[in-house]
């Protein structure tokens, strides 16, 4: 099983003011919610939850290419609202939630979280090994479960002690400033990081495959997984299809399309997905919610999801999606929408950074 290990207690939040970027507040996020204790492994407290209608999602999993097997459903933690933070983590935890996904970036590296990312401006080896101590220290935890870069764009160091999260710009919040890292020098440092048991899996995000063919070329150590954009909008069929043949999982980030990046405004005007009326009549005929059938979409590809909710009703019905299914045919019409439209994409911070060219 992929195990999440919250050896600490889960952790409350008062922090501050919310930010779009830094969504749960980093510190003070260490006291028991509710009196609730996470213990050991997550795997072996199941019986904590027994009661969630939702425990058939925890137990469909992807097997990795390290044998280790990782839930097809779990929670992403980008811009989760500080405030309600911990409940929602705790809530997501109830509900049977198996996977927290973070990142250094999100600002909440204090919190329970299972898969973790190196950020941009930590590729150089040293900086790479120091910071996913630095993370697992902030956790509390000896080891990730799943170590991932977060992007293949390498950026000048900040030194922790003076900003944290760094985020992509200088001071200035207006000047991005590349470094010269190459990414086989940052997979090297991750390869080392699970060599030294700091991470049992290690794997890539917002890659390419010309660039993930690269890294295959050189690794000793295969990606376990690859996270990428990926929804109706952004099928990205030829890529799916390159990682499966290399045996590498998918997880899907951004399930919903537009619709997380509206509160940042830079949605692109899209179409809402979650009310197009394809999704929503596949999800009226099949009683189902059209959140489900885009989550149903990319579980039945074989594709893990992290769906990211602040609210409690979505956060319980988004882990709804896997024991029952689309036919082939709703499969091929959610598919024929896509436009190939990338929500997340840094060369619209920095064309320097046009990693997706
Ligand atoms: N590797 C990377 O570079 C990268 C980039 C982006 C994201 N990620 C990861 O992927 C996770 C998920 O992606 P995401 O946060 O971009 O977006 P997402 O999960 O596709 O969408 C989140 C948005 O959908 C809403 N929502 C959630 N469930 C809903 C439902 N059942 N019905 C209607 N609306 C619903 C949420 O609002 P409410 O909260 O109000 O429900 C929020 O506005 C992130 O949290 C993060 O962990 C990784």
């Amino acid at each position: 099983m992929f195990i999440v290990r919250l050896s600490a207690t889960v952790r409350r939040t008062n922090s501050g003011p919310n930010s779009l970027r830094t969504s749960c507040g980093p510190p003070q996020y260490i006291r028991p919610v509710l009196g609730f204790q996470y213990k050991a492994t997550i795997a072996r407290s199941t019986r904590l939850y027994s009661s969630s209608p939702s425990t058939a999602s925890t137990m469909t999993t992807i097997t990795l290419n390290t044998g280790a097997k990782m839930p097809a459903v779990g929670f992403g933690l980008w811009k989760v609202t500080k405030s309600s933070c911990a409940d929602t983590v705790y809530n997501a935890l109830k509900a049977g939630y198996r996977l927290l996904d973070g990142a250094g970036d999100y600002g909440n590296e204090k919190e329970a979280v299972v898969t973790s990312k190196l950020w941009n401006t930590f590729h150089a080896h040293d900086h790479a090994k120091a910071l996913v101590k630095k993370q697992l220290a902030d956790w509390g935890i000896d080891y990730f479960d799943l170590y991932l870069i977060h992007f293949p764009v390498s950026l000048q160091y900040v030194d922790p002690a003076e900003r944290y999260p760094p985020e992509w710009w200088g001071e200035d919040k207006k000047t991005v400033t590349l470094a010269s890292v190459p990414y086989q020098e940052t997979w090297r440092a991750l390869e080392e990081i699970h060599d030294e048991g700091l991470a049992k899996n290690i794997g890539v995000s917002n890659l390419q495959g010309s660039i993930l063919l690269d890294v295959l070329r050189y690794a000793r150590i295969a990606p376990a997984v690859l996270q990428v954009e990926l929804h109706p909008y952004l099928t990205q069929e030829g890529l799916v299809a390159l990682a499966k043949v290399h045996n590498i999982a998918i997880t899907a980030y951004s399930s919903f399309g537009p619709q997380s990046y509206v509160e940042l405004g830079i949605d692109k005007s899209a179409p809402s997905l979650l009310q197009h009326d394809i999704v929503s009549s596949i999800a009226s005929k099949s009683n189902k919610t059209p959140a489900q059938v885009l989550l149903r979409w990319a579980i039945q590809q074989g594709l893990a999801v992290i769906p990211k909710s602040n609210n409690h009703d979505r956060l319980l019905s988004n882990l709804d999606v896997v024991a029952w299914s689309l036919s082939d045919a709703d499969m091929k019409a959610i598919s024929a929408l896509n436009i190939n439209l990338r929500l997340n994409n840094p060369a619209e911070i920095d064309p320097r950074m046009g990693i997706f060219a």
